[in-house]
């Protein structure tokens, strides 16, 4: 992977004039300046709440975030520690990493419980999966093969996936898998290389083959939600829960799936995986807006008088990045050209800038429940500074 990264940085460099429709393109390290600034503002804001209390989201308008106190339902809870761990891996700074250090520490308690759900990825990767992979610290692997083995606690071998939502057994009708689960799959398969059963590898391909027959439609686009009986494991229904309707292209849930993919290639050299991550991006990026961040939902009537989503934009633009390396070529080129416009239009046009702390405005965290619309929104913080790391070279 590393190399493949490293190839990948090399294109970035040839791209790195290219420019946006509103504004003139920033470098990839005044970007990676203004994410440390603002992480400073951050922890001057939320440091005397203790690690205990995790960002979450700021309202438009606002200034200050919402703070969480960490829980096992918090599924956003790993990120504002990742966020630091970049933050460190990019300054160097010594007091960020302790503030890593203790971010991650309050989420240790969530590897030793019963899996609420399958946000144990989100959570124990984002923040131990960054810490260790920065300081090897031993006790930090522990953790995260303990969550990793949590998660696969929930797989049910008769549907082959997941059980992402046990609270919703009922709700939705049975055994539920929804597309954000692909993104902790990668706790699986890092699990199985690094200690942990090696049969994670197994059940991660499994559900990532499932996930690809049952959710998403035969043009490419992604149902977020796929449920199955879970005695026999029959697949019951296909349909949506954060999405505008079961027939729509929810634009987080085709980010998820974009960066699961790639993800499942770098575990496994599966050409099956690369081939579909290029074909759901490829899908993607035909839909996209002139200024590369998608509505909240590709399928709203009301488009454009609806909000955007920020945070799929970021998720994609790092997928973009190390999808470029894998597929190469001039196809390779096109997506590193398109995550380098994502990254420069969301810096140009959606950042929080003076006026609040986070890094970017302009996410959709639940729309039809009404939660979280056009608010900065933590995961979007973090996946747009992964994706400026990725550009700059680093090797995760
Ligand atoms: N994983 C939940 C979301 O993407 O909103």
């Amino acid at each position: 992977m590393k190399k493949i990264l490293a190839a990948a940085a090399a294109v970035s460099v040839a791209f790195g004039c290219t420019r946006v429709a509103d504004g003139q393109s920033a470098g990839t390290d005044e970007m990676l300046d203004y994410c440390a600034v603002q992480t400073e503002r951050t922890l001057a804001q939320i440091g005397s709440a203790g690690y205990g209390m995790s960002p979450r989201n700021i309202a438009p308008g606002d200034s200050t975030w919402t703070l969480c106190p960490v829980s096992k339902e918090l599924w956003t809870e790993g990120f504002w520690p990742g966020v630091l761990w970049y933050d460190y891996e990019y300054t160097g700074d010594e007091r960020i990493r302790a503030a890593a250090e203790g971010y991650t520490g309050a989420l240790e308690f969530i590897s030793g419980i019963p899996a609420y759900d399958h946000d144990l990825g989100f959570i124990v990767f984002c923040s131990y999966g960054n810490g260790y992979r920065l300081t090897g610290n031993p006790a930090y692997r522990d953790v995260i093969l303990a969550a990793a083995d949590r998660l696969a606690s929930l797989y049910n071998p008769a549907a082959g996936t997941i059980l992402s939502w046990p609270r919703e057994m009922e709700s939705l009708g049975g055994h539920n898998t929804i597309m954000d689960n692909m993104i902790n799959l990668e706790m699986l398969f890092w699990a199985a290389e690094n200690g942990g059963r090696p049969e994670y590898a197994e059940i991660a391909r499994s559900h990532a083959d499932m996930t690809m027959k049952y959710n998403f439609r035969p043009d490419s686009t992604s149902y977020h939600v796929a449920v199955y009986d879970p005695s026999t494991g029959k697949h019951i229904r296909s349909c949506t829960h954060q999405g505008y309707s079961d027939d729509s292209m929810w634009a987080r849930g085709q980010a998820w799936g974009i960066y699961g993919y790639t993800m499942c290639y770098r575990f496994t050299g599966d050409r099956k995986y690369l081939d579909f991550a290029c074909r759901i991006t490829d899908k993607y990026l035909s839909l996209l807006p002139e200024d590369m961040v998608p509505y909240w939902d590709f399928d709203d009537p009301e488009i454009p008088d609806v909000s955007r989503d920020a945070s799929a934009a970021a998720i994609v633009a790092s997928a973009l990045v190390e999808l470029s390396g894998y597929a190469g070529g001039e196809k390779g080129a096109g997506y590193l050209a398109s995550a380098r416009k994502m990254v420069n239009s969301l810096y140009e046009n959606y950042r929080g800038g003076d006026s609040c702390p986070a890094f970017l405005l302009h996410s959709t965290g639940h729309r039809p429940a009404g939660s979280e619309i056009d608010y900065s929104i933590i995961y979007a913080d973090y996946y747009f500074i992964e994706a400026l790391l990725r550009l700059s070279g680093s090797s995760l």
